[in-house]
């Protein structure tokens, strides 16, 4: 099978963008990606956009095709991937595989939303439809609601705490300040975090990800071709996909993301390294909750250890394994179709040596985790330098 390597990366500020539409934000990823691959639009063959839910957000469908016209790219081949807020590792891996196929050498992968267009409750609706409709978002419960019951599930089968969940945002907040694309450049003590209200219990306003506008642009090629275009190639070592049951009650249980360990088991089984190997990873901490099971789930921590991990500065800039050096989705903002695409922008930067205040030393292997909805869609992928 060929490999695929990651040539250039371009990423817009996130946040709460008035003034630019959606399409200016892929152009922006899109031409900075280009830039930092050195290759001009020729040159890509295909395009892969990842997308939530732009048609309810802003009433624009058609993607794949939006992104290639407006970077300029017609009359190429280009798709749309949804996979909830996984769409962007989605639209990744089938880039991928069109590589490692044979059908094309060089690629232009984006994931974009727009998210802050329509109100809270709108957002929270079209959410919701990652979930289960039927027995989930027709009854209230929108993803705050559902990471909570994991959450309290959590806390009584191993003692989780809420301030262990809070560390998670304190920590998260304080990479975030590094990061110059990140939504919030703020800093929150543990008690702000936790006095800042509940959304769910019992999950607080800032155990939440936020509402956000983005867009993630990487330009991938073929590792052989690839190391001819730029001096530092990241290469896609491991790659896993798995889904899960899309309702909460369909889990064997709630403490885990079954999809993850799967996912996970499949990408080091191809990178054929252990999670031990891993110097950084950006994982999906949509809730803080999230992030607690995902390290678990990963097999950074064992099953029911991750708060106290948090808790013990173990996943801190400094830490055995730090976790979302981004500012992760807390901090960074989780425009959701882009946030795929972004968390492989971040590993690339790490590893080639130029995340600046970020910077972990000595980094050389990276891992991402892409969730989509509560579970039911996880991609686990593995990078080093080519
Ligand atoms: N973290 C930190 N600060 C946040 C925040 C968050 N998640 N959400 C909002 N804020 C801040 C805003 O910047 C604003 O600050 P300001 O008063 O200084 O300007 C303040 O809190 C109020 O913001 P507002 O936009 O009114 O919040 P909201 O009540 O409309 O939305 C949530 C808050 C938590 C409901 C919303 O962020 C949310 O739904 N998050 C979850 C998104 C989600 O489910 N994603 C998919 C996951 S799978």
């Amino acid at each position: 099978m060929r490999s695929v390597s990651i040539v250039g990366v371009g990423l817009t500020k996130f946040g709460e963008i008035w003034d630019k539409s959606l399409r200016e934000l892929v152009a922006e990823a899109g031409l900075k990606a280009v830039a930092d691959s050195g290759i001009g639009g020729k040159e890509i063959e295909a395009v892969y956009g990842g997308t939530m839910a732009s048609g309810r957000l802003i009433g624009q469908e058609h993607i794949g095709a939006l992104i290639a016209d407006q970077l300029g790219l017609n009359p190429l081949p280009a798709h749309r991937m949804e996979a909830a807020c996984a769409s962007g590792s989605v639209a990744l891996r089938n880039a991928m595989m069109a590589i490692e196929s044979g059908e094309h050498d060089v690629v232009a992968v984006g994931g974009v939303e727009k998210m802050t267009e329509v109100d809270t409750a709108e957002v929270g609706f079209a959410l919701g439809g990652a979930g289960d409709q039927e027995t989930e978002l027709f009854h209230g419960a929108t993803f705050p609601a559902l990471y909570a019951l994991m959450a309290r599930r959590h806390m009584e089968e191993f003692g989780t705490t809420e301030e262990q969940m809070a560390q998670v945002a304190v920590k998260n907040h304080k990479n975030g300040m590094n990061n110059p694309y990140a939504q919030f450049h703020k800093e929150f003590t543990l008690e702000q975090v936790m006095n800042s209200g509940y959304v769910a219990s019992p999950l607080k306003l800032l155990d939440c990800s936020p509402i956000t506008d983005g867009a993630a642009v990487v330009i991938i090629a073929e590792t052989e071709k690839a190391k001819k275009m730029v001096e530092q190639p990241i290469e896609i070592i491991g790659s896993g996909q798995a889904s899960g049951s899309i309702a909460l009650t369909g889990r064997e249980n709630l403490t885990e993301i079954k999809a993850t360990t799967i996912a996970a088991q499949k990408a080091f089984e191809q990178a054929k390294i252990g999670v031990k190997d891993v110097n950084v990873a950006e994982v999906h901490d949509c809730f803080t909750i999230a992030e607690i099971m995902a390290i678990e789930d990963l097999g950074f921590f064992k099953k029911g250890e991750g708060g106290k991990a948090v808790e013990q500065g173990k996943t801190a800039m400094d830490g055995e394994i730090p976790i979302n050096t981004s500012g992760g989705l807390k901090a960074k903002g989780h425009p959701v179709g882009a946030t795929g695409v972004a968390q492989a922008v971040e590993i690339v930067q790490q590893l080639q040596g130029k995340a600046e205040k970020r910077q972990v030393k000595e980094a050389e292997i990276g891992l991402t985790h892409n969730v989509g909805g509560s579970g039911a869609t996880v991609v686990v992928n593995l990078y080093k330098k080519a």
